[in-house]
């Protein structure tokens, strides 16, 4: 619930895939943001008493059986309200307007005129701009006492509100980076009609987070799968703070982690709270690998032994909650806002039916990467940690190429280890950058003596969401001194080649 001593902006959910990003939005104004059921009591919102309501977007048409509608007394409860789409469309139709299917439907950017300037929402808003539209639907008719303030080509009443009421509403969608003046709207909404103090900080999210946490566990203990990964670990971290002393870490040590990492991860986590459980796993992996090469058999023996070691471990922790440090991206990449399946995360979708757990914890399950990564450096984890780059979840199985023995997994680590210090010590910038052990061997001289050794390809590149990457122009002298090192001191290898594709056409690992 809403808390006390701060201002909350109540998103209604109707049903819209943006509704985590207005909520964070409003964060990022430095406003305490809630998200509730569209269908959420009257009552309750008068309990919460938020400075402001915003109505979300969804798929339905407003005329349309079983759409997700409010009731009127909503609007006239003196609080602010901003309708986004089919919120602005619920407004309509609840205060007596008219809502009709457009002639000509918009998707994607949509050129705007604002009208009216003057309204308070576009202060600072240029007349001509650009905005991220998707509607089926538009206001034909606005509800009495309503002036238009904005139109597109296909759309008279592009937007409209009613100052008296602080009743506003926007076809296009103010909380996409598309939408070129969204902030400034979100903001003229938040500060000039709600009239927010602006003083809710991450602080102040980390307080709500430990109080709803122990309010949710009580006396319980919790059970936490730990990768080492960001996640996981500041889902660690706030946990600790919240319920010290209730909480069990596991850690798989798969053995497919990089050098010193799985030490790193046991350090991080030395001085906390918690019950730190490392299981060493790795003959366990290692033997279920031996003489497979296909990359998908590898991904699927290493997904299934995970599970059935972490299972055999947690069962000790009958009647525990069960934490998972999944965040928001992992919610809607999993289809669970849209029906729409991305990429399917196996921490996602709530509890198996035969578990042994109690409960989900995920405190992080509202929150995008970077605010997750800012969570982390509040709460006092090692800033190496915190900005780890992405390491997948089959770990090194993924970047050596044929068999995965220890001998070979260790020739790649110890090369791996090098090209990253030499990178990070030339400070160059990547969003990813790895060393891959392929299985090719090639013939090689060193000193007087012919060698028969691996070829080992290094990786670097630039992405900020990994669907699409370039590589990077490392420096040449970058690239020589990890040439020269990582032959002359990784026995094994004999030839170095750097990856120059991109992704299209490759991907970012080699398998
Ligand atoms: P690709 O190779 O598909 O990688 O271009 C895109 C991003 O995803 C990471 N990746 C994985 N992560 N399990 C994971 O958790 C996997 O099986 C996996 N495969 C790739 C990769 O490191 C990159 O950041």
């Amino acid at each position: 619930m809403a808390k006390n001593s701060h201002q909350t902006v109540v998103v209604l959910d109707f049903g819209g895939q943006y509704k985590e990003l207005i909520a964070r939005r409003v964060r990022e104004f430095k406003v305490h943001s809630q998200i509730l059921a569209g269908d959420t009591p009257i009552e309750t919102l008068k309990e919460i008493n938020p400075v402001g309501i915003i109505l979300t977007g969804g798929p339905h048409s407003v005329y349309e059986d079983g759409a997700p509608r409010t009731k009127r007394e909503l609007f006239e409860l003196g609080i602010p309200i901003l309708g986004i789409c089919y919120g602005m469309h619920l407004m309509t139709y609840m205060l007596g307007g008219e809502v009709k299917p457009c002639d000509v439907s918009e998707y994607g950017t949509v050129n705007v005129t604002v009208d009216d300037v003057t309204s308070e929402i576009f202060a600072d808003v240029e007349r001509d701009t650009v905005t991220l539209m998707s509607h089926t639907d538009r206001v034909a008719k606005m509800p009495e006492g309503f002036k238009a303030f904005a139109h597109t080509a296909d759309c008279p009443i592009a937007a409209m509100g009613n100052a008296d009421k602080k009743l506003y509403a926007v076809q296009f969608h103010p909380e996409v980076e598309r939408t070129k003046r969204g902030n400034t709207i979100m903001s003229n909404f938040l500060y000039r009609v709600c009239g927010v103090e602006g003083d809710y900080t991450i602080d102040d999210f980390i307080a709500y987070e430990i109080e709803e946490i122990k309010k949710q566990v009580g006396d319980k203990q919790v059970v936490l799968g730990l990768s080492g990964g960001v996640d996981s670990s500041v889902c660690a971290a706030i946990l600790e703070k919240a319920i010290p002393n209730q909480l069990t870490c596991i850690f798989v040590d798969t053995g497919l982690m990089r050098k010193n990492e799985g030490d790193e991860v046991e350090a991080a986590f030395a001085d906390k709270q918690l019950n730190f459980v490392r299981v060493d796993a790795e003959k366990r992996f290692l033997t279920k690998l031996a003489g497979v090469t296909e990359p998908e058999r590898k991904r699927k023996i290493i997904g299934e032994e995970f599970v059935r070691v972490f299972e055999e471990e947690s069962s000790k922790f009958a009647g525990s909650f069960l934490a998972q440090g999944t965040i928001y991206p992992d919610v809607v990449e999993s289809g669970l806002t849209t029906g729409a399946v991305i990429k399917s995360h196996h921490n996602v979708g709530g509890l198996p039916k035969d578990t042994k757990f109690i409960g989900l914890v995920e405190p992080l399950r509202a929150l995008f990467k970077d605010e997750v990564r800012e969570l982390g450096r509040k709460l006092g984890l090692d800033k190496k940690l915190v900005e780890r780059q992405p390491f997948p979840g089959p770990g090194l199985a993924v970047r050596c190429i044929g068999e995965i023995t220890k001998e070979r997994l260790d020739i790649l680590r110890d090369a791996d280890y090098i090209y990253r210090e030499e990178i990070e010590k030339a400070e160059v910038k990547c969003g990813q950058y790895f060393a891959v052990l392929t299985d090719m061997r090639t013939v090689g001289v060193m000193g007087d003596g012919r060698t028969y050794n691996y070829v080992l390809a290094l990786r670097a590149v630039s992405t900020t969401d990994f669907m699409t990457a370039e590589y990077v122009h490392i420096p040449y002298e970058v690239l020589d001194k990890v040439s020269s090192r990582i032959v002359n001191e990784v026995k094994g290898v004999s030839r170095i080649v750097y990856d120059i594709t991109g992704k299209p056409p490759a991907t970012i690992e080699w398998e």
